[in-house]
């Protein structure tokens, strides 16, 4: 083999070794442990969001969460064709809102409660819901029959290894987590569950 060969296979070989890698939270936008504000021992990943102790009650559902809760009410999404009946953020929803509503300081976890760091900009998304794709309500094959624009969740393919219901719905109701996910491992932009080119996320549920 000519060495010009030789080095092409082994680069080819590099590329399948970096596709085959697993994606994760380290680099990306939830990575905050290079940030000058999280000053926990080491400048831990979880830390921000979850401990294992004494972690917090507040929101039902919420995951050995470790960061300050939102307290603030929202508008919620509205129109003449919503079938669903909308009701405030719940679950991880409203984990998400406790810092993407701009109320909460990033830095307040864990027995930090004067943190001065927001977000802004597109990331900010404030407490009026009525401009964002609606969430925390219960997406089922009832709702798909009367809507006739959705699929059924219980029995259509995901995409992900199983239905609609088992890997998008979280106790059967739409989440930001439905479209996102918060720890990057599918490699995403924007953090999503999965490709969205040709609006492929949109149309998992959406006949359209
Ligand atoms: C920016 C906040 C944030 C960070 C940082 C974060 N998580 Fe999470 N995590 C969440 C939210 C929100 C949920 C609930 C939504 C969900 O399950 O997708 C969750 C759910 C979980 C769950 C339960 C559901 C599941 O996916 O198994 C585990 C376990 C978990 N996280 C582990 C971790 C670990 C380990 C780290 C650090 C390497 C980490 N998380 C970093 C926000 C975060
Ligand atoms: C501890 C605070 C915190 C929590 C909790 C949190 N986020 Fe974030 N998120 C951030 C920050 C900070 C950024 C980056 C903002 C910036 O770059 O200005 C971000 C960025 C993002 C982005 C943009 C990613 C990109 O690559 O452009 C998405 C999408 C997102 N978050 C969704 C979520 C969802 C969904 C949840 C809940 C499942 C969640 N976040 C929970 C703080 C948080
Ligand atoms: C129906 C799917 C869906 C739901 C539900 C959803 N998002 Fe998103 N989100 C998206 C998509 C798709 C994008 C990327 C848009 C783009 O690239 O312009 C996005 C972008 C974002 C961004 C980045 C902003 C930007 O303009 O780059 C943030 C932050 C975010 N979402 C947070 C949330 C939070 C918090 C929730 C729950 C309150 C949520 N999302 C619910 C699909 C969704
Ligand atoms: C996991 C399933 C799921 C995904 C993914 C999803 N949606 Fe939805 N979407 C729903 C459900 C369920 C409703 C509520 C429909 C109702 O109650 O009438 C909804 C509502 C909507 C509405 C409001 C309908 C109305 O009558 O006002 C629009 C528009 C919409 N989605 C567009 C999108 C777009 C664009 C994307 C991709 C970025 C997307 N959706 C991704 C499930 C999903």
């Amino acid at each position: 083999m000519k060495p010009v060969k030789n080095v092409c296979l082994v680069i080819a070989a590099l590329f399948c070794f970096q596709l085959m890698q697993a994606q994760t939270i380290v680099g990306s936008k939830h990575d905050f442990s290079t940030q000058a504000w999280n000053t926990s021992v080491g400048q831990q990943i979880c830390i921000v969001c979850h401990t294992p102790h004494n972690a917090s009650t507040t929101v039902t559902d919420a995951p050995l969460w470790n960061h300050a809760s939102t307290a603030s009410t929202f508008t919620l999404y509205s129109s003449s064709t919503l079938n669903s009946t909308m009701s405030q953020p719940d679950a991880s929803s409203k984990l998400c809102l406790s810092c993407h509503d701009g109320t909460v300081a990033l830095e307040n976890f864990g027995t930090t409660t004067n943190g001065t760091h927001f977000i802004t900009s597109v990331y900010n998304l404030g407490s009026g819901l009525n401009n964002d794709h609606p969430v925390s309500f219960t997406y089922d094959a009832a709702l798909a029959t009367t809507d006739g624009g959705l699929k059924n969740p219980t029995t259509t393919a995901s995409g992900l290894g199983g239905t609609i219901s088992q890997n998008m719905l979280f106790g059967g109701k739409m989440q930001c987590a439905s479209c996102h996910d918060v720890h990057n491992s599918a490699g995403q932009p924007k953090l999503l569950l999965k490709s969205n080119a040709a609006s492929a996320l949109c149309l998992t549920c959406h006949a359209k």
